[in-house]
């Protein structure tokens, strides 16, 4: 079977997977920088390109002793080569290259979204995975990305929607920084939540028109902020405005109530778009399928799988260790383009933005 090892390096998880028929995950290593970025409250490019070089080699190689395999037994080398930060995707792609023309196998770039969007597939051991049905509905929720697909075949999709400004993500590290919890805080305030009170406050989930599958959560942030530590004043004119409280002055039992009130407004906003979705340009998808970091966020999983008992659409969801970034997903749609003879050569170039 087809033994093809995936990297990835878009952002700032430094990972290397080798996976064999295109879903089965022999292994799959992701050496995360959280602790480098922590003290910035976010991820510092330089940093994490300097931090992909240092350690790029040793997660290739535990990548190899997991899987019980060596260099040669590997049929093609593939890269997730965009979107991302440049510097950071450059460092897996000349690892790639170095490796594909080193060992005479193909190389093969990969989006980072369509990657996304096909970790669903993933499967440790010998559990069967269904296949996608196509056309689905695609969501992709991450640190980076918020957007709404058309997913006419694992390699073919079309953006209906996406974040105006923040990623879902983002908004979620944002909210944790504003509660002072430590980056990356999506996971901490899932879990806060679970003790809240979701009604507590009535945070805005942004429409926008009538018809628009887009997303904003500006609105939701800057209404956490002021939940949070009040309203700003200015002490003087054109003086900085003040916030009157610190998040320090909240208890645990409000902490909770504002975390799971703002999981309530930041996962219905994804739902309404969805709805929309089905009822509009996706009316013919045969399935939903998500990807991203968020898709591990516990109400998102509950509401998506009553979505699909109201609907009757299967809802593939990743596994857990595949829904954040992962080289598993890379080598996994990797595959797609492999089966079809369709792969890259050395000139395979490092592309910062989205191409749909
Ligand atoms: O897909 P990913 O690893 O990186 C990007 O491509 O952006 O996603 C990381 C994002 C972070 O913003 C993190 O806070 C968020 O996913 N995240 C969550 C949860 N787990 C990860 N957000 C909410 N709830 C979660 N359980
Ligand atoms: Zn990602």
């Amino acid at each position: 079977m087809t033994l093809i090892l995936g990297i990835e390096t878009s952002c700032d998880e430094t990972a290397v997977a080798l996976v064999e028929g295109g879903v089965r995950v022999r292994s799959s290593i992701v050496a995360s920088q959280h602790e480098l970025h922590r003290e910035y409250g976010g991820v510092v490019p330089e940093l994490a390109s300097r931090a992909h070089l240092e350690r790029i080699v040793p997660v290739l190689r535990r990548a190899l002793a997991d899987a019980g395999a060596s260099l040669e037994d590997i049929d093609a080398v593939a890269v997730g080569n965009r979107p991302g930060l440049i510097g950071a995707l450059l460092i897996g792609v000349a690892s790639a290259k170095a490796l594909a023309w080193s060992l005479g196998r193909p190389l093969i770039g990969v989006d980072h979204l369509l990657a996304h969007l096909y970790a669903a597939r993933l499967t440790r051991g010998d559990v069967l995975v269904p296949e996608i049905p196509h056309p689905a509905l695609g969501l992709v929720v991450s640190g980076g990305h918020t957007a709404i697909y058309l997913v006419r075949d694992p390699l073919d999709i079309s953006r209906l929607g996406s974040t105006i400004d923040d990623a879902v993500g983002e908004a979620y590290d944002k909210a944790a920084a504003i509660l002072g919890v430590p980056h990356p805080g999506g996971p901490r305030i899932d879990a806060l939540a679970q003790a809240g009170d979701d009604r507590a406050h009535d945070f805005p989930i942004a429409r926008l028109d009538a018809d628009s599958l887009d997303l904003s959560y500006s609105g939701l942030k800057t209404s956490f902020l002021y939940a949070v530590r009040g309203h700003p004043v200015r002490p003087s004119p054109g003086a900085p405005p003040e916030f009157p409280r610190g998040h320090e002055s909240l208890g645990e039992r409000e902490r909770a109530d504002l975390a799971a009130s703002f999981q309530r407004a930041a996962v219905r906003a994804v739902m309404l778009k969805l709805r929309r979705a089905l009822e509009g340009p996706a009316s013919s998808a045969r399935a939903i399928v998500v990807g991203g970091g968020v898709s591990a966020n516990s109400r998102l999983r509950a509401e998506l799988t009553s979505l699909g008992e109201e609907t009757g659409l299967p809802v593939l969801l990743p596994a857990m260790e595949f829904c954040v970034d992962n080289a598993a997903m890379i080598a996994g749609l990797a595959h797609e383009r492999l089966s079809r003879g369709d792969v890259d050569d050395l000139t395979l170039a490092a592309e910062p933005t989205a191409s749909r």
